[in-house]
């Protein structure tokens, strides 16, 4: 199963993460068909930020030593917490259900955009990620930034977005070979008159962006016919 997850604010025609995650759904969905895609658009229907009921259930648990998932139910005490948990479990499900996630995350202040991290911590529940679950799944982030990050850069090193989501899925279990980061810099040059300069830079990201995404399907593919 692809999950396919999208957190952009902006318009479908405009976000570069947007196309290049589609470009990747749709490679995807040539060779799989539909059946096991999902969808989530965490900026048009974002995942509620975590509250004071999610926090009661999980402290509860882990105050039991994590209970398992499937008792978490059994520790509910209001009905806030029951919504609470309705609203987490079918989002953990989904994660722990899924051969790939793919992320379209674009840099929002040097890191992610909240809506992607609502998704992350309501994820996080106590105990999801137990017992190896996610030791066969892989993890495919695509990003754009209006900068550039790479080496040499004035901005090198100012990226917290990677290196914190590498953190994320590593430290749950995904390992690092199943992690991919692909990312089209400079993508505000075609917006901003004063870096006109750059738009041949920013094409060529792009290009190599679109590049890299095609061939991650391919690779994955290869990996799975191993499998
Ligand atoms: C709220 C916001 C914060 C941003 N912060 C950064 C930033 O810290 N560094 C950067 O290089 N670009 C930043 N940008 C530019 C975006 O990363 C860039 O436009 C990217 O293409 C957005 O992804 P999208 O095209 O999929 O919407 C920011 C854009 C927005 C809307």
């Amino acid at each position: 199963m692809l999950l396919h997850l999208d957190s952009s604010a902006n318009r479908s025609d405009e976000s570069v993460t947007r196309r290049l995650s589609r470009l990747f759904a749709d490679r995807w969905q040539a060779v799989h068909g539909t059946a096991g895609y999902r969808y989530r658009d965490l900026a048009v229907d974002p995942v509620p930020p975590i509250d004071t009921a999610y926090c009661r259930l999980g402290r509860r648990s882990e105050r039991q030593g994590v209970v398992p998932l499937t008792l978490v139910g059994t520790l509910i005490e209001s009905i806030a917490e029951a919504n609470a948990w309705a609203l987490t479990r079918p989002l953990i499900d989904e994660v722990v259900s899924s051969r790939t996630i793919l992320i379209g995350a674009p840099m929002y202040n040097f890191s992610l955009p909240a809506a992607l991290k609502a998704w992350i911590d309501r994820i996080t529940f106590p105990g999801a990620f137990r017992d190896g679950v996610l030791s066969d799944t892989e993890v495919v982030v695509i990003s754009s930034r209006g900068g550039a990050y790479g080496p040499g850069a004035r901005r090198e090193g100012w990226d917290y977005e990677f290196p914190y989501l590498r953190a994320y899925f590593t430290n749950y279990g995904v390992p690092d070979d199943n992690l991919r980061f692909i990312s089209a810099e400079l993508a505000l040059a075609d917006l901003i008159p004063r870096f006109a300069d750059q738009r041949p830079s920013a094409a060529r990201s792009l290009a190599a962006a679109c590049d890299e995404v095609v061939s991650c399907v391919a690779a994955a593919e290869h990996a799975g016919a191993k499998r």
